[in-house]
């Protein structure tokens, strides 16, 4: 059987896709001949992603600059990529913020800045994007974590947060299947080279230790993720939605591990 992968006639909006495991996933549909939207704060990030995208094969390569705790401005740089490329095959949302915090010491500030990034964020960004979502056959992926169902100390936040993701993921894929709308979690192991993983890397060796205990003995990649996204948003995936996908190669049948403890110990000898 001969595969092949095309997205030259899509559109995919990649919410939070100006750098690590979003990006990734943004260039791989850029290289796939889509027309690629993406989005995060700064200009200048947007902009050299952009100008990425164009490099790499993309039809059709635009960008905006907003703050996803912002509702409003997400609905309007939603309508304005509509209007530029058109109602939506794929929308990625992966906008996220983390750093390891004991919850007692974390001012109620610090929680709400979490969970507006990552819970409303998401909340944000699927409702200004329902009105462009092409039906039948849109698929939308939420980017969870780990956290989302195993516990790990000093990320009570994140976990809040992104169970609260993968909830949504299902209860919409509920309420939007019966349009033709797909929505499904993937869910990034341990991906190195990202933001993400320097936020939580405790210890020198931190880097051993997830390859001693990843079945599959190795850690992630972001190429590894953006596969990911290229199968679920494919007509191989068009019978999956309500799903958390897990890339972590294996790492989760081991439970939390010792990574929160190790956070835990790493804030309390700082
Ligand atoms: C305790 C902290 C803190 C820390 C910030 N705060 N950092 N509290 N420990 N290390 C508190 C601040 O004091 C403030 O509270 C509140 O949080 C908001 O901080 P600001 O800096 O004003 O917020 P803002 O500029 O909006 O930045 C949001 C952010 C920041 C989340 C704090 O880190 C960010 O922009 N992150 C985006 C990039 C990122 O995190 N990428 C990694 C994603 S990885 P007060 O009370 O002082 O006002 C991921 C999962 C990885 O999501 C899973 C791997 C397995
Ligand atoms: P990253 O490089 O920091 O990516 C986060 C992206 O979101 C950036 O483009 C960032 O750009 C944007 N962003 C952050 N806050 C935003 C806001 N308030 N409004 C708009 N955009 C915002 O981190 P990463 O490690 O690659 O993580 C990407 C995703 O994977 C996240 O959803 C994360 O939870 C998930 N994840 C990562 C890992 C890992 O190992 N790295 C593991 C599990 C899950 P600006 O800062 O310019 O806004």
């Amino acid at each position: 059987m001969t595969i092949s992968i095309d997205f030259s006639d899509k559109t995919v909006v990649v919410i939070g896709g100006t750098s690590g495991i979003n990006r990734a996933i943004a260039e791989a549909f850029a290289r796939h001949g889509a027309s690629v939207a993406v989005a995060s704060r700064r200009q200048e990030k947007v902009d050299d992603t952009v100008q990425s995208l164009k490099n790499l094969g993309a039809k059709h390569a635009l960008g905006a600059a907003f703050d996803v705790r912002d509702a409003s401005a997400v609905a309007s740089a939603l309508a304005d990529f509509q209007a530029a490329l058109g109602d939506f095959d794929n929308l990625i949302s992966g906008a996220a913020g983390n750093f390891p915090a004991f919850g007692a010491d974390m001012s109620i500030n610090a929680y709400k800045s979490v969970i507006d990034i990552d819970l409303m964020g998401t909340i944000h960004v699927m409702k200004g994007a329902y009105p462009h979502l092409k039906r039948p056959g849109a698929s939308i992926i939420n980017i969870s974590a780990p956290q989302a169902y195993l516990p790990y100390e000093t990320q009570s936040h994140v976990c809040a947060a992104k169970a609260g993701v993968d909830q949504i993921t299902r209860t919409l894929a509920m309420e939007w299947g019966a349009e033709g709308v797909r929505v499904n979690s993937v869910v990034p192991g341990m991906i190195e080279d990202t933001e993400g993983f320097r936020r939580l890397t405790a210890g020198p060796d931190i880097i051993e230790r997830v390859i001693a205990a990843t079945p599959l003995g190795r850690t992630g990649k972001t190429q590894d993720v953006a596969d990911a996204c290229l199968f679920l948003c494919s007509d191989l995936a068009g019978f999956i939605s309500g799903q958390v996908m897990v890339v972590d190669g294996g790492v989760y049948l081991r439970g939390s591990g010792q990574l929160g403890q190790d956070l835990a110990g790493m804030l309390k000898s700082a």
